[in-house]
């Protein structure tokens, strides 16, 4: 069992240690461990080029094509059955560099398309493992942890939700979380024994989850159920009337006051489109791939004058080219 801790903060400082104390914990369950820290590493922003999607469309490796560390982290990634992300919030969200990750792992390494992929390779006779990284088919397990330095946790409300982005297209189930704040004040978790307690219990759990017969149905470890029971974060986007969706995951529901609590109520078939679960990763990829049949006819027809249409920005131009 291969555990992998990442920490997106300053060398030696908080994430650091959060996440050396996390592989502790999964070395005492016998893991084979490794850090990495990110701070050195250049992992430029996606340049929306579908140069990922378009290789694996033709066949390819579906790898992104920018040149830079991030092929390390993701083979880092790939590599393990169990992944510690430990990323600071900067902004109240997790910092740019996470979100750059984020964004160049998510196309590339899309559940739904791999296995597409994996099927059209399989139908023209091929073998997928000739092409495809077959790591991507993996079952893989996540603790996330968010450290943020203010005192009022309100100044961390979007690290955690935002560090979820990084689940849903690989399909790797969060079995823990962890918000840490207040770094400001407890200078280095190494002097908290409780909190040192809780990061190691969080690396334990991440390596208990590994070699689950079913990854949907590994129970969820974190220390609150939260409000959305696919994601277990605890935002809500207010829709219309009284429903509500987990802005996280997708997972829609209603919401009531009863004895004056706030109840979500969801649904069971909404699981089915949460992007937590396959089921809304392929929901999204077969919008994506019917996209051509339903743009309509005339937006098609008004395509060849789009140039003409164009010229009423002519005046505003690029300030740096
Ligand atoms: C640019 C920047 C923005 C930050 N914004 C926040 C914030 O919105 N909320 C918060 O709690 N901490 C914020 N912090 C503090 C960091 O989250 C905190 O110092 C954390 O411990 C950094 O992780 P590290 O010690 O592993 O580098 C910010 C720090 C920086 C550098």
């Amino acid at each position: 069992m291969k555990i992998l801790a990442v920490s997106f903060g300053r060398k030696g400082q908080n994430c650091d240690v959060i996440a050396k104390e996390a592989l502790l914990g999964a070395r005492e369950l016998g893991a084979e461990v490794r850090f990495l820290n990110t701070s050195n590493l250049l992992i430029r922003s996606c340049v929306g080029c579908f140069g990922c999607s378009h290789s694996r469309e033709r066949g390819g490796d579906g790898l992104c094509v920018l040149k830079d560390d991030m092929r390390q982290v993701e083979d880092a990634i790939l590599d393990a059955d169990g992944v510690i992300l430990v990323a600071p919030v900067y902004s109240v969200g997790p910092n740019g560099q996470f979100k750059c990750l984020v964004d160049r792992m998510g196309l590339s390494h899309d559940r739904a398309f791999s296995d597409l992929a994996r099927s059209q390779i399989e139908a023209a006779g091929g073998n997928p493992e000739e092409v495809m990284d077959m790591r991507v088919f993996k079952d893989r397990y996540l603790g996330l942890v968010s450290v943020g330095g203010a005192s009022d946790e309100g100044w961390t409300s979007l690290g955690l939700p935002n560090m979820h982005l990084i689940a849903f297209s690989m399909q790797m189930p969060v079995v823990d979380q962890l918000n840490v704040y207040d770094t400001n004040i407890l200078v280095n978790p190494v002097f908290h024994e409780n909190l040192l307690a809780r990061i190691h219990q969080l690396g334990c759990h991440v390596a208990s989850a590994v070699g689950a017969p079913d990854k949907y149905q590994v129970p969820y470890m974190g220390d609150h159920p939260g409000v959305c029971p696919a994601c277990h974060n605890n935002l809500l986007q207010v829709e219309e009337g009284t429903r509500v969706s987990c802005p996280v995951c997708g997972m829609r529901g209603e919401l009531s006051v009863q004895e004056g609590q706030i109840v979500v109520e969801f649904p069971l078939e909404e699981f089915r489109h949460s992007r937590m679960r396959y089921g809304g990763v392929k929901e999204h990829m077969e919008e994506l791939l019917s996209i051509g049949q339903r743009i309509p006819e005339e937006t098609k027809e008004k395509r060849s004058g789009l140039k003409q249409c164009m010229k009423r920005y002519d005046g505003i131009t690029d300030a740096w080219n």
